[in-house]
């Protein structure tokens, strides 16, 4: 059992685990060479052995437990055909959620689409397991994921009036939620230990609609995730409300992001916590980052912890930096 396991299944605090979200990507030189001479981003997600590589790349690089598959959560709407594509300097375009023929899409054509994805879990996991390291599957949350295919790019502070209609969101978000299903499924039968469900933008939902398009829609996913036997990590970036979620989702581990205050989440939190150094403070100095690491590791003590960043690694982000941070949790 991986440490991080060893965290989730059986408690452990004698020792913190971490990984970093986005640790495969941006900020890594090797990567940039790859991606430079890769120019369609959803084509590199496909080629098994780049993507291979991509993946193992931080592993080489740092002291960390875990690997996550290098893919992306905008690869559900391009497996059920909406066109996406990545723009230099802007990020995710996707063409019109109209233009999707959804009747003619099912769950063999979605598998045979995203097969490369699946592969590339079996060749890692196979490499993982003699290293005692875990393998991360992901995808979005509902709601994220509904996000994208309405706003066809990443949204501003505020919610878009395209996605004010409750009702529309809820039928679209049953076909996002049967095709989660069968990619969940998909990566763990192909080696994924852990799965973590990004809600980046479940800040976005009025109070009012959270039940219906987070809660609701993160609780079944969390529910047949574990039915699999797997557990399941859940970030609802930014919710107002971290304890009420955990309580109506009941995830099996809660990533934290940065504007927390972790002391009311030891207090009132029972469930394993990951997080939540702020990614801000890697592009700052060692005293600093030793600082605000040290705070956060003091905090969950005696809870059991799997320390990574609030959000993503910074494109900006010195690698030096990242390997201090992972040598100072894995030396407290
Ligand atoms: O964490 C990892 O190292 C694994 C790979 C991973 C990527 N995307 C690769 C990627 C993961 C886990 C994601 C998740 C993802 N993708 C999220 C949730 C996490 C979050 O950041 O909130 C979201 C919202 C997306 C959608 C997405 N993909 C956006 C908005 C962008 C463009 C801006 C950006 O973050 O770079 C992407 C592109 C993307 N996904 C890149 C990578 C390495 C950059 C591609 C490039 O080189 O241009």
């Amino acid at each position: 059992m991986s440490l991080i396991e060893k965290v989730i299944n059986k408690k452990e605090t004698s020792q913190t685990p971490i990984w970093l979200m986005r640790q495969a990507g941006r900020y890594l030189p090797e990567f940039k060479k790859i991606r430079e001479k890769n120019p369609n981003f959803i084509k590199l997600c496909l080629n098994e052995n780049l993507v291979q590589e991509i993946t193992l790349q931080p592993l080489k690089r740092f002291n960390i437990d875990a690997a996550i598959i290098f893919s992306d959560i905008l690869m559900l709407p391009y497996g059920i055909g909406q066109h996406v594509e990545f723009e230099k300097n802007f990020g995710p375009k996707l063409g019109e959620l109209k233009d999707v023929d959804l009747s003619n899409m099912n769950e063999d054509k979605f598998v045979k689409k995203l097969s490369p994805v699946y592969n590339s879990f079996k060749t890692l996991s196979g490499h993982l397991q003699s290293k005692n390291k875990s393998l991360i599957g992901f995808t979005g949350a509902p709601w994220t994921i509904l996000v994208y295919m309405l706003n066809k790019q990443s949204p501003k502070k505020e919610l878009d009036s395209n996605l004010r209609d409750i009702s529309e969101n809820k039928k679209i978000i049953k076909v996002i939620i049967k095709y989660l299903k069968i990619h969940i499924k998909n990566q763990i039968k192909n080696g994924a230990n852990i799965i973590q469900i990004f809600d980046s933008w479940a800040g976005l939902v009025e109070n009012k609609y959270v039940g219906e398009m987070i809660y609701e829609p993160n609780a079944e996913l969390v529910e047949f995730v574990k039915s699999l036997n797997v557990p399941v990590i859940c970030f609802p970036r930014d919710t107002n409300d971290y304890i009420e979620f955990v309580n109506e989702v009941d995830p099996s581990v809660i990533s934290l992001d940065y504007n927390v205050d972790i002391k009311n989440i030891v207090k009132n939190i029972k469930v394993p916590t990951q997080g939540n150094l702020d990614p801000n403070i890697l592009l700052t100095n060692k005293d600093n980052i030793k600082k605000h690491t040290l705070n956060i590791l003091e905090n969950f003590k005696y809870h059991p912890h799997i320390f990574n960043l609030g959000h993503g690694v910074l494109p900006q982000t010195d690698p030096i930096m990242v390997d201090y941070l992972v040598n100072l949790v894995k030396d407290y």
